[in-house]
């Protein structure tokens, strides 16, 4: 057997750049400082979505190697510094614990991970969000990796043609399911519809039994207890040869589906796919984005990127999300663009209701 090659994306925010809209570029240059050099790393790339950094990295280290998190956490640490400094909004928001503790999961940080033997040639891409959730990839994984009418590969390439098997995540209970598509199609639809509880973890290919995708599933408002900080997910997807090919991976994108997350965490908005140079949120704090950063591995070297929605085929999506938020804005503080009372992170219901409570009268009695 080769040797083999991690991919791991870690990604927090610690610090926007004006308020919740972008990261300051001291703070792109800290983390670049930090991973520059670093005899654990084959290569890294340093990105930004909104208000979180991304930390895109390569090593032999395999998934949830203590070090490499530890890379990550002390890098976010000191990006935190900086943004104390230069008194960046919500500076060290993402990071929960005071210390880290041998490893990053559950500690704040989103992380998304995957090992495998580099193919002949390994085109990847990472999909990075913001004023969004992770179960905000459900839509777009199931139609790349199970809807013939995006993959056509699905049909046609004899590679692809067995299916991918779906690792699901119960958010809320922390369980987790495998499904076998196309069998399964049903069935799993029922969970990952609901974005909000159920997320798709890991997809694997269904002959080789290789990982084909993986997202990070961290909820920090479950995890904290309370609201502290937002989930904004990211996703890695291996494309071509048996996998979707880039454009069938980035089809799904195409169609600007509601997600939740924009405004106060608590409003759904369209997920608009952006270029790095628009990945600042600032309308209402959105609406909701994604960037896709393309790459081909050679021998662990990030060859890249390639800003994927930086492309005039994407203008059409975009103009069609703007129309969708002003139409979603309108409804100002009424669901469904506001989030149902239970999703929401921010709510004075309770101190409403306390203080109108002799006010209600009990029609029952
Ligand atoms: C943060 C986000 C923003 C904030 C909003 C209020 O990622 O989604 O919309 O929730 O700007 O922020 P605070 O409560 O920090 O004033
Ligand atoms: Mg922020
Ligand atoms: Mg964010």
């Amino acid at each position: 057997m080769g040797k083999k090659i991690t991919l791991s994306v870690i990604k927090a925010d610690v610090g926007g750049n004006v308020g919740h809209s972008g990261v300051h570029p001291e703070l792109l240059e800290k983390a670049r400082e930090k991973l520059s050099g670093n005899p654990l790393l084959i290569d890294f790339y340093v990105a930004h979505v909104g208000d979180d950094i991304n930390l895109i990295m390569t090593h032999e280290a395999g998934r949830n190697n203590g070090e490499i998190h530890q890379l990550a956490w002390d890098t976010f640490v000191e990006c935190t510094e900086v943004a104390k400094k230069l008194k960046q909004y919500g500076a060290g928001q993402d990071l929960l614990a005071d210390a880290f503790s041998g490893n990053i999961k559950g500690l704040g940080p989103g992380i998304a991970e995957m090992e495998f033997e580099e193919r002949q040639s390994e085109p990847v891409i990472v999909f990075m969000a913001d004023k969004t959730e992770p179960g905000a990839w459900n839509l777009p994984l199931y139609k790349m990796f199970a809807d013939p009418f995006n993959t056509i590969g699905l049909v046609i390439d004899p590679k692809m043609h067995k299916g991918f098997d779906f690792e699901v995540r119960d958010t809320i209970e922390n369980k987790k399911i495998v499904f076998s598509t196309p069998e399964d199609i049903y069935d799993m639809l029922v969970f990952i519809g609901a974005p909000g509880r159920f997320c798709i973890k890991r997809i694997f290919h269904r002959e080789t039994k290789d990982i084909a995708a993986v997202s990070s599933t961290q909820r920090l408002n479950l995890m904290a207890g309370r609201y502290i900080g937002k989930d904004d997910p990211v996703c890695i997807v291996r494309c071509q040869s048996g996998y979707p090919a880039v454009g069938e991976a980035l089809e799904p994108f195409t169609y600007p589906h509601l997600v939740a997350g924009w405004m106060r965490g608590s409003h759904h908005g369209p997920l608009m796919p952006v270029s790095m140079k628009e990945a600042r949120p600032t309308r209402f704090d959105g609406p909701p984005r994604v960037v896709a950063l393309g790459f081909q591995l050679a021998e662990g070297k990030l060859v890249g990127p390639q800003d994927l929605f930086d492309d005039p085929a994407f203008d059409q999506v975009r103009k069609e999300a703007n129309r969708i938020a002003n139409y979603m804005r309108r409804m100002g503080p009424f669901e469904p663009h506001r989030l149902p009372l239970d999703e929401m992170e921010y709510t004075t219901m309770p101190q409403v209701r306390e203080k109108l409570k002799d006010r209600f009268i009990d029609l029952r009695k």
